[in-house]
């Protein structure tokens, strides 16, 4: 299963990257506003530290605008993703551009029909967002097991990025039935290191390592 972080915060990148860990990054338009930083040299400064697949957004929503956008932001680095929003115009835009070899993530997805259109189009990856579906009261993990055992009945090359994800348990749950990657915020990349038995299991390691000490030195 590959990590990628769902930031545009380079600290956060920098970190994730030296932990060995992560594999790739996706943003979206509302992670780069949060940062405040140029669009483009931000996608640049992302792909010099990931060094790994870096998914950067269209703004357009008509398909020329789209393929123009998405050919701009692919001469950035070879490590760009378009990332194309799920729509008629935007499936059109994935088909144009996976014939031209610019990698695409089809983004927005909250049904297994969407994720059939973005593999059909030849979307290198597709994003279904599994904590907006249970924002509204949806089993965003059924859509996604969903997507994955329709994708395997195809072997369908479009690689599944489990999106929208919110805590530890999303990305377990996202591992167990196979899903090639999870995209997920800084903050729950930092939760997967966490347990209570670690931290009490060091505590008492180092506590008996001092007492040794002590006697040893009498
Ligand atoms: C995916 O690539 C999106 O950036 C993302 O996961 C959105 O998640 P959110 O629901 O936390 O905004």
């Amino acid at each position: 299963m590959k990590i990628f972080l769902d930031t545009a915060n380079l600290e956060e990148i920098k970190k994730g990257v030296e932990w060995g860990i992560v594999d790739g990054v996706t943003t979206n338009p509302t992670l780069v506003a949060k940062e405040g930083a140029d669009f483009k040299q931000r996608v640049k400064e992302i792909c010099d530290l990931v060094k790994g697949p870096v998914s950067a957004e269209v703004i357009a929503l008509d398909y020329e605008g789209m393929v123009k956008e998405a050919r701009e932001l692919a001469s950035i680095s070879e490590y760009v993703v378009v990332k194309i929003p799920m729509t008629p115009d935007g499936i059109k835009a994935v088909k144009t551009l996976s014939r031209e070899g610019i990698k695409t993530n089809v983004t927005l997805v909250f049904s297994p029909a969407q994720a059939i259109l973005a593999a059909k189009a030849g979307a290198t990856y597709v994003s279904p967002f599994v904590g907006r579906m249970d924002d509204i009261s949806n089993d965003g993990m059924r859509m996604l097991s969903e997507i994955v055992e329709i994708y395997n009945n195809y072997g369908f090359e479009t690689e599944i990025i489990a999106a929208s994800i919110r805590h530890p348990m999303h990305v377990i749950e996202a591992a167990l039935m196979g899903v090639d990657i999870v995209t997920m915020p800084f903050e729950v990349l930092e939760k997967m290191f966490k347990h209570p038995m670690t931290d009490i299991g060091i505590e008492r390691f180092l506590s008996d390592w001092k007492k040794y000490l002590e006697k040893v030195k009498k």
